[in-house]
């Protein structure tokens, strides 16, 4: 111990005097005075995180300071706005926890055309009440072939058809001023094969060919397909392709987006310095793209290896030095015991909630609730300044990631249910109300995931009245259960499948873009139109959105269990102080009962905030088909 607080010592006096040796590029005043707080702070918490990574490296040493110089300079030229933001944000650092927070989702060109049309819909994100907003991938990329932006060329320039760079941090600026964080990804796993550093490895260029994972032949790549899971087996088998010349590069997801090797120090201080440009244009959160992906070892299956975490948490520590108001969301769409590692306020304070989500549409198919109600007894506490983002449904596929082990304990079997999930919801099973699209159905393993609008997954493309109260009771979920809900734009209005992806160019092999719809301009106008099933989703979402912002129990992620002692009705709490909100939600289709005797616990008068009306509960409570409530009570404890 004595002997690694020695090493980090002689490493921060070697730092501190590279820095003092390029005074004249580095912090002044009171900036320099700030800095320096900072790395007294967190420089321990760095050189532990990078040495665990990279210290048996002989250049070790100078790697970490070259890292410490790169932040230095990086918070120099963040601009004065983002300071005062960091300072602000210093002292109310639960900020993203606030019960008024509400996300939106959208792709730029298929919602507004370019960043200037985003920057038009600015007062309609305002009607909604969004207060984050993440704009799916918007750099350079590889046309027609970019899946869908997370491909990227350079994390230095927006794509041209989109805007500039300039633009998005205007954009940035003034969404700021209007109560909106700006929300984009760090594409950190791969970047696309056009990128100069891929260009610059193809071209064999040695100390590029270090930046991504490239073998003469197929010895390694055999071993490591071993154990590798392939996600996209539709795209290419195993994980490597071949190169032009011959050499083989790693390429988990599609042929085109060749994963970096973060076992190289240079690549980790190169995307640091990516990570801290985009977060000087204002970026408040980052989306950690595929987090599960970024580390390999031989031998592992290279997914959620320990020191995906140690690397999280040092880009993390390299933000708090250099931008430290910015936000981690990690992305990880895997079991929920993994998903549950990378949420931490030293890793990422937020995450999609991929359990949840799934479980929304399988207690929808079941009409049961008991896999979702296990999920939000045991798995939905989260460490304190951590959030969930919590969503119905995403750009991606919906993929059935709960843990086979606790589907065991209700009796159900894993693998059976999946198949039945899948085959539910492309309408293959009897009865069923969806219409959705499979997506990498995978024959040799049986695996397979779901494409589909939520309006089309919930049966709205066959006739309104139950489809509408899916889709409210499904939203229901996410904006009550604690964490930000996150709405995936034009959902708000009902939007329903494109099933003219498959002519687009580029598009048609990836059923994910059949959910992914060109902004729907006439859903749009029917909002307000009473009668109109647009104007039933988007009154019945914005009556939940202004009665979550108005209900202080709704802040955070706290959850406390409650058996309904029904199995078709979900209930849980949301403990406030005296008072709790009661939620109970209707997943069955007939009327069901919450006896007096489940509710026996709490005091006869309730009040049902989304009518706002008082209500008496000691006589127990019934909800129609899909009905849910949300009910102010008070534990009886008397
Ligand atoms: C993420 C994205 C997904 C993309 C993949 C590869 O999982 O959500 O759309 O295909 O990463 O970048
Ligand atoms: C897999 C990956 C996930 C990715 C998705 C894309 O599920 O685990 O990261 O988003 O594929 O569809």
């Amino acid at each position: 111990m004595v002997e690694a607080a020695g090493v980090d010592q002689t490493s921060r006096e070697h730092a501190l005097k590279a820095l003092a040796a390029q005074a004249g590029l580095l912090p002044q005043g009171q900036d320099s005075a700030d800095f320096r707080k900072r790395l007294d702070r967190h420089f321990p918490d760095l050189h532990r995180l990078f040495h665990t990574l990279y210290g048996t490296r002989p250049d070790f040493q100078d790697q970490l300071t070259s890292l410490v110089l790169q932040t230095a300079r990086s918070w120099n030229d963040r601009p004065a706005e983002l300071k005062a933001l960091d300072a602000e944000r210093e002292h109310n650092s639960g900020w993203f926890l606030d019960n008024s927070m509400l996300g939106g989702v959208c792709y730029v060109d298929r919602y507004a055309e370019d960043l200037e049309g985003i920057r038009a819909r600015i007062p309609y994100f305002k009607e909604l009440g969004l207060t984050y907003l993440h704009l799916m991938p918007l750099f350079l990329a590889p046309e027609p072939h970019s899946d869908g932006g997370y491909a990227v060329s350079s994390y230095r320039q927006v794509n041209p058809t989109l805007g500039t760079m300039e633009q998005l941090r205007e954009l940035a600026a003034e969404l700021r001023s209007n109560g909106i964080s700006l929300v984009v990804d760090f594409i950190f796993n791969h970047t696309s094969d056009e990128h100069d550093w891929a260009r610059r490895a193809a071209a064999g260029d040695p100390e590029y060919s270090d930046y991504y994972w490239i073998y003469p032949d197929r010895t390694m790549p055999d071993s490591f397909e071993q154990n590798v899971r392939e996600i996209f087996p539709e795209n290419h088998p195993g994980s490597f392709i071949r190169m032009e010349d011959g050499r083989w590069v790693w390429a988990t997801f599609h042929t085109y987006q060749w994963d970096l090797n973060y076992s190289n120090p240079d690549v980790f201080r190169a995307m640091a310095g990516e990570m801290l440009f985009l977060a000087n244009q204002g970026v408040d959160i980052l989306r950690m793209d595929a987090v599960a992906f970024i580390w390999k070892q031989l031998g592992t299956p290279c997914e959620n290896l320990p020191e995906a975490h140690t690397l999280l948490q040092a880009f993390n520590a390299v933000c708090r030095l250099a931008a430290p108001s910015l936000l981690f969301k990690s992305e990880a769409i895997v079991h929920p015991d993994e998903v549950a590692l990378y949420i931490d306020p030293a890793e990422c304070q937020l995450s999609y909630n991929p359990l949840q989500m799934a479980l929304i549409w399988e207690a929808m198919a079941t009409r049961d609730v008991a896999l979702l109600s296990q999920a939000l007894e045991r798995r939905h506490n989260i460490p304190e300044g951590t959030s969930w983002v919590n969503y119905v449904r995403s750009h991606d596929d919906i993929g059935w990631t709960f843990a086979d082990e606790d589907a065991a304990e209700l009796g159900i079997n894993g693998f059976d249910h999946r198949r039945f999930l899948n085959s539910f919801y492309v309408n293959r099973f009897p009865g069923s109300f969806a219409r959705g699209v499979p997506f990498q159905d995978n024959p040799r393993t049986g695996d397979c995931r779901i494409s589909g609008t939520t309006a089309s997954l919930c049966g709205l493309e066959d006739g309104t009245g139950q489809a509408i109260d899916r889709i409210l009771l499904a939203h229901s979920v996410i904006f009550s259960t604690g964490g930000i809900p996150l709405l995936y734009l034009g959902d708000e209005v009902g939007q329903l499948n494109d099933y003219g992806y498959a002519l687009e160019e580029g598009h048609g092999a990836d059923s994910r873009w059949v959910h992914r719809p060109h902004y729907p301009a006439e859903r749009y106008a029917k909002r307000h139109e009473p009668g109109t099933p647009e104007a039933a989703v988007f009154e019945g979402l914005r009556t939940m959105i202004s009665v979550r912002s108005a209900t202080p129990e709704f802040a955070g992620t706290r959850l406390v269990h409650f058996d309904t002692n029904n199995p078709g009705v979900l209930g849980y709490q949301r403990p406030g102080e005296g008072t709790h909100i009661l939620v109970l939600a209707n997943f069955s289709d007939g009327n069901q009962t919450v006896t007096a005797q489940t509710l026996s616990g709490f005091a006869a008068g309730a009040v049902d905030l989304l009518t706002g009306n008082p209500v008496r509960i000691e006589g127990g409570v019934v909800l129609r088909p899909q009905e849910f409530r949300w009910l102010r009570v008070t534990p009886d404890r008397g």
